[in-house]
């Protein structure tokens, strides 16, 4: 689809849309004038989905522990829109207080709860640190930053132009595949239930939250799987359309859930998987 002059202002797989056709998909789908904050947006799905917003018009923020990943993730970002980092751990009271100090708008209309992380190991050698740390960045974050920044996203928010919030899940917090990931897979499936409570609490506020359950994307920490070309032959052949998910899988599926497209979308958990799920 692109933009020329006259009344043909688009062409998709040969087809022209008019100019009114053009206006109303842009003002269903458009992010113009809405300030996003992506956590964990230093590459993976977090980079995917703050790229998408910043090319949809939105002004990103994103985070990241890493100075220099931070740096080098917003120089990639950056031609596609409006992008700035804010240097942060979102998994401490602290970090989560500091960087609500630092967002510097007075609205916030978009919230990802994106930054996660994970533990591995079998059921007799779990170990007991890799529960507070994977339940303290999968599902503690979560809660706090809805919490501490809950005054900027519902200052912005009205009954037709509702804030959102969206928590990335994962398909592991449904299915019981990843038998020693047990403090992951429960994190998940926290982070489902977490969404659905908070979109019942918050819809007086104006606020809706979702959350998405992606399947397998490319990311440092599915690194593992695509690695190994066994292994990332056996996990694609489990998923029904057999491929591993995309930019343009998790970042359409963000766009539509923060656009005016989704407005009346809250409390769903919405799998992002290649229909992973059905298998
Ligand atoms: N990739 C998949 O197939 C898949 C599937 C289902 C769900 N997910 C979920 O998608 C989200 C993104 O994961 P990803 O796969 O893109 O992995 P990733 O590339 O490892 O990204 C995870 C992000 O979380 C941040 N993070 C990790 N620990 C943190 C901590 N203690 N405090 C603050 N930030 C922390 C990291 O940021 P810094 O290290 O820069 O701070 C990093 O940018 C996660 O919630 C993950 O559970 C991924």
């Amino acid at each position: 689809m692109y933009a020329t002059t006259g009344t043909r202002v688009g062409v998709l797989k040969g087809r022209h849309l008019n100019a009114e056709n053009f206006s109303e998909l842009c003002r269903l789908f458009s992010l113009t004038g809405k300030t996003a904050l992506v956590t964990g947006a230093t590459g993976g799905i977090g980079e995917m989905i703050a790229t998408g917003l910043a090319k949809a018009g939105a002004d990103v923020i994103i985070t990241g522990r890493n100075r220099d990943t931070l740096d080098a993730a917003v120089q990639r970002i950056g031609p596609f829109g409006a992008c700035r980092g804010v240097h942060c751990d979102v998994s401490t009271p602290e970090g989560v207080d500091e960087l609500a100090s630092r967002i510097g708008t007075e609205s916030l209309h978009i919230l990802i709860n994106n930054a996660g992380t994970t533990w591995g190991a079998q059921f007799s050698e779990f170990p007991d640190k890799a529960w507070p740390k994977v339940m303290g960045v999968n599902v503690y974050a979560p809660f706090m930053l809805a919490q501490r920044l809950h005054p900027l996203l519902a200052s912005g928010a009205s009954p037709a132009d509702p804030a959102r919030i969206i928590n990335i899940g994962s398909i592991f917090g449904v299915s019981t595949d990843v038998a020693s990931a047990y403090s992951y897979s429960a994190s998940k499936a926290a982070v489902h239930q977490l969404s659905r409570v908070l979109a019942r609490d918050l819809c007086a506020d104006h606020i809706n939250v979702n959350a998405i359950a992606p399947g397998y994307f490319p990311s440092r920490m599915t690194a593992f799987i695509s690695r190994d070309p066994e292994l990332s032959e056996q996990v694609e052949a489990a998923i029904p359309m057999g491929r591993q998910g995309g930019p343009d899988d998790i970042a359409g599926a963000v766009i539509y859930l923060c656009s005016r497209a989704g407005s009346y979308v809250t409390g769903v958990v919405l799998p992002v998987d290649g229909g992973r799920l059905l298998s």
